[in-house]
């Protein structure tokens, strides 16, 4: 958040308040926050609908006080952790020599996947001051903030006309301080899937890393696939793939704090976990970035997977994917409208070539829509979830008056800067 927007505390209060007094006032907070439940957001929450919420919910309070630092005083954690991971993998291509981690988010994953990485080359003797992550511009910035961390440089290099990333103009940027790079199923910027095979041969031809971010697809490609949509081999069955992120908190409908990051060979996953046994206390041993971690969102994370089963996550695909259809068909019907390359999953990003699509998206918030903006082209995006299910006529209605409006009136947008989270 920018700025201070409540006043700066006075300290704790003198006196307890009781619970009910206390939930009223949060409950009081909330008056301006996004309607995510009405499928007003086009981003941060993944609504399910309120069995799969519930189920989350008690799994998470049942187990939020453990500690999932400590597998030895909580097994029923690390046995959870382990079939959470093993249904993962299995879903992701994972063979018999792969392994992985419980994180608490896409974030977290791609910077132990960049920690692997960057152990991994060093160990082989090939780390310089010069090492550096080769991104496609569409990557997240996950990749920088972990590069920031560990102490690499980044550079990007362009995507093509369809918006995804190249595996020939990849090979062109490719030196010999190149360690890392990535492909994205999707990228959060267009919902296009970069063609991880043929990026997969560039990475062996050079002996570079290759992560496939599939935070966003990762729990929704292989139920699409198993519902008959065509998408190209993108998991850790790929030769050439070395580690793979897959948010639960996502397409997995998990409670928030729960991700996974996989590695086809658990040699490398063990390059991420940290130990250290230089103090009085002994040896200390973390697998991921953090210390203390609740017990709950492994609980909620394992709850809502065995609930939903693979039955319930086809399901909520199906809808996903054909309300996504449903509000690419209505775009693609709007005059001066146009999607941004070709969106496979459950992301959908458009533009406007003869009205201004950044007011466009201001006349949509107006009407109540949080909107969410690309700034390169620009565009608006959205991540479909079945929240969205119902609102697919009311928000194209909304969409083709606003482009109306802005052509006719030749309005401007508000603000051209874009702050993305
Ligand atoms: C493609 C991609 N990678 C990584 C992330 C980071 O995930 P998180 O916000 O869970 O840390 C996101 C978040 O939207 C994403 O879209």
């Amino acid at each position: 958040m920018s700025g201070p927007h409540f006043p700066p505390a006075p300290g704790i209060p003198a006196n307890g308040t009781d619970w009910a007094a206390l939930r009223e006032r949060m409950l009081s907070m909330r008056v301006d926050d996004a309607d995510w439940r009405g499928g007003r957001t086009p981003l941060h929450v993944y609504f399910a609908g309120d069995d799969v919420l519930k189920v989350a919910r008690e799994a998470y309070t049942m187990f939020m006080s453990e500690n999932a630092l400590a597998p030895a005083a909580f097994p029923s954690l690390r046995r959870m952790e382990d079939e959470v991971l093993a249904m993962v993998l299995h879903l992701l291509g994972g063979g018999p020599r792969a392994a992985g981690n419980f994180t608490s988010g896409g974030t977290e994953s791609i910077i132990l996947a960049v920690r692997a990485a960057t152990k991994w080359f060093e160990a082989a003797g090939r780390r310089t001051p010069r090492s550096h992550l080769l991104l496609p511009e569409s990557a997240h910035p996950a990749y920088d903030k972990a590069a920031e961390l560990i102490g690499l440089a980044v550079r990007r290099y362009p995507i093509d006309a369809s918006y995804r990333a190249s595996a020939d103009v990849l090979a062109c940027y490719i030196d010999v301080d190149t360690m890392m790079t990535v492909a994205s199923f999707p990228s959060l910027p267009f919902g296009t899937v970069d063609p991880v095979g043929a990026i997969a041969d560039v990475a062996r031809q050079h002996d570079i890393w290759l992560h496939v971010d599939a935070c966003i697809g990762g729990l929704l490609a292989p139920f699409a696939k198993m519902l008959g949509h065509e998408l190209p081999a993108f998991d850790l069955s790929v030769s050439g793939v070395r580690s793979l992120s897959a948010d639960l908190h996502k397409y997995g409908y998990a409670a928030k704090g729960a991700s996974t990051i996989l590695y086809a060979d658990a040699q490398d996953r063990d390059r991420h976990h940290f130990e250290f046994d230089a103090w009085p206390k002994g040896r200390y041993r973390t697998e991921t970035l953090a210390g203390t971690r609740s017990g709950g969102a492994v609980a909620a994370a394992w709850a809502v997977m065995h609930f939903l089963g693979q039955e319930g996550y086809m399901e909520l695909s199906r809808r996903v994917l054909a309300t996504r259809e449903a509000l690419h068909r209505g775009i693609k019907s709007i005059d001066g409208l146009h999607l941004l390359g070709h969106q496979p999953l459950g992301l959908l990003s458009y533009t406007s070539e003869g009205a201004d699509i950044f007011a466009i998206g201001d006349q949509m918030e107006e009407k109540g829509w949080y909107i969410s903006r690309v700034a390169e082209p620009c565009a608006l995006q959205m991540t479909i979830t079945p929240a969205h299910e119902p609102i697919v006529e009311h928000y194209l209605e909304d969409l083709r008056a606003s482009v109306a409006f802005v052509l006719e009136s030749g309005t401007a947008a508000r603000e051209r800067k874009v702050v993305t989270y």
